[in-house]
């Protein structure tokens, strides 16, 4: 093979990514004068390109753990935002971050995409932080005793909770699942009174997590219901109230999970 030759191969591959030290003998004394000239600036070329591609490389490794930094951050504002709320109403101590993990885990069962998921479990996490604004009355107040002035001030919490978000970017749709999880298929819930598909799909399942959480727990005013019982429940009103896709997806987590027995 002449020295062109030789070269041009190089050459091409360089062009596929290939770098070797090939070209070091074109650049030799004895070589004719364009060959080496040519050669060298190759061989200079291929170095730069190296190198180059070597920097890029460092850089998408730095991007991939600042991403996961900053997601690990954002689970650690939203948690720490959920315990502040916590801070003031003993219920809501584990509400939240079982609902997050709940509604998390059920959009993962109905096949959505990683983000979509990540989305719902923040959503589900935050979706309660509008009552971090509540008067202490409301905090001690029994459900089915509440005045009409404190059912106005709980119907605020929605929007109140997105007021308090509204300029966190991150949290992207979960301010949506938020603003929505006391929306009913029906129309009949608040604080918009949308109805079935207007009602964002991470917020119907929020909601599902939400009620089935609440049902289930021991609160002041009310024992803890069974998993069995919760779900009957939520099955009697889906299609009204909750998304009948999202209570299926539930049960077939529950049954997944041993919590309750699989239909006879
Ligand atoms: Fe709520
Ligand atoms: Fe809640």
């Amino acid at each position: 093979m002449n020295a062109i030759d030789h070269l041009i191969r190089i050459i091409e591959e360089i062009a596929r990514g290939n770098y070797s030290n090939d070209i070091m003998p074109l650049t030799a004394e004895g070589q004719p004068e364009p060959v080496r000239t040519l050669a060298e600036a190759v061989g200079t070329m291929m170095v730069k390109i190296e190198a180059r591609e070597y920097q890029l490389e460092m850089m998408v490794e730095e991007f991939k753990v600042l991403n996961r930094k900053i997601k690990e951050n954002t689970i650690k504002t939203v948690s720490a935002m959920a315990h502040a709320l916590a801070a003031r109403d003993t219920y809501t101590e584990g509400h939240a971050e079982r609902v997050g993990d709940l509604a998390g885990r059920m959009a993962e069962y109905m096949g959505l995409d990683e983000e979509a998921v990540q989305h719902i479990r923040i959503g589900g996490v935050l979706h309660d932080i509008g009552k971090i604004g509540f008067s202490d009355l409301l905090f001690q107040a029994h459900e089915g005793r509440n005045s009409s002035d404190l059912v106005k001030e709980i119907v605020k919490h929605p929007q109140v909770g997105v007021e308090i978000l509204r300029d966190l970017d991150f949290l992207g749709p979960s301010l949506d699942y938020v603003y929505a999880h006391h929306e009913c298929l029906n129309g009949k819930g608040y604080p918009r009174n949308l109805k079935a598909d207007d009602i964002p799909l991470g917020a119907r399942i929020v909601a599902v997590a939400d009620s089935y959480d609440a049902i289930t727990t021991d609160r002041p005013y009310q024992k803890g219901r069974d998993p069995e019982i919760a779900l009957d429940i939520l099955k009697e009103h889906s299609g009204k109230r909750w998304d009948s896709t999202c209570v299926k997806a539930l049960e077939a987590l529950l049954t997944q999970r041993g919590v309750i027995s699989p239909c006879p």
